[in-house]
């Protein structure tokens, strides 16, 4: 097998080489299993039908299924990674989340997954995600800690290690603080909780022994590293 080019960290073209890896929950993107699963514990139920989830770096699509109770639309820059959503029922548009092609107040729920740590512009993303979502909306992420820990661990160490990110994936210069995260979306009328999440240390283990073993993330009261975020759009 040809072995895949060293890319600049943050290099959208990663997504390329990994392709093949979205939905092998052995591979390189098993956290991202993880935490889909965790994201989807905190998407509330539609009222009606046909509302819509706007799932921003949708990826290969692994909030599908947590997310078929909604018309489940993903966004993302990466082509290939689109193709795979698609195969998975995702109604997929290529786009840069900092310019969505989506009218305001389309989304019922808006979800960013291991988004925001990869974004140059912050403030414009998270512009867009309180436009794009209707008041009384519901907007979910997940993201990495702009601390000195964060850097040693997720990427010094972490990508090191089975079900860690992948080499170079992350730069983390791009990390967010989770202050400021709430400071951007209070500004757009989103008062954003958070708090930090982990894997349950006797999944990884498992994990570790066969590979397979999904790993439930769990909430912890430090966000120092990995932290979730639910906020709700004020009403008109
Ligand atoms: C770490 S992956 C997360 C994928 C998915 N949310 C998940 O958790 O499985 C980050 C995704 O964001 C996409 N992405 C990064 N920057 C983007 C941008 N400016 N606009 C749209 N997508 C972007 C990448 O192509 C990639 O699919």
């Amino acid at each position: 097998m040809k072995a895949a080019p060293i890319r600049d960290r943050n290099d959208i073209r990663q997504y390329d080489d990994l392709v093949d890896a979205w939905w092998r929950p052995e591979a390189a993107f098993a956290a991202l299993h993880w935490l889909a699963a965790a994201r989807g514990r905190l998407v509330p139920e539609p009222l009606v039908d046909g509302e819509v989830l706007l799932d921003l770096g949708c990826g290969g699509g692994l909030m599908a299924p947590y997310a078929s109770v909604y018309r489940h639309v993903g966004v993302d820059l990466s082509a290939s990674a689109l193709s795979v959503a698609d195969r998975h029922g995702v109604l997929v548009v290529r786009g840069d989340v900092a310019q969505l092609p989506v009218a305001d107040g389309a989304a019922t729920v808006v979800v960013a997954g291991e988004l925001l740590e990869h974004v140059r512009d912050l403030p414009a993303v998270v512009a867009e995600v309180c436009r794009v979502l209707r008041p009384g909306g519901t907007v979910v992420i997940d993201t990495i800690n702009a601390t000195r820990v964060a850097r040693l661990a997720l990427v010094g160490i972490a990508e090191r290690l089975p079900g860690g990110p992948p080499p170079r994936i992350h730069d983390p210069e791009l990390f967010v603080c989770p202050d400021r995260l709430r400071t951007l979306f209070a500004e757009h009328d989103v008062d954003l909780r958070v708090w930090g999440i982990r894997p349950a240390a006797r999944d990884y283990a498992r994990f570790l022994a066969d590979r397979r073993h999904p790993v439930r993330m769990v909430p912890t009261r430090s966000v120092t590293l990995v932290y979730q975020g639910v906020g709700r759009k004020e009403d008109g």
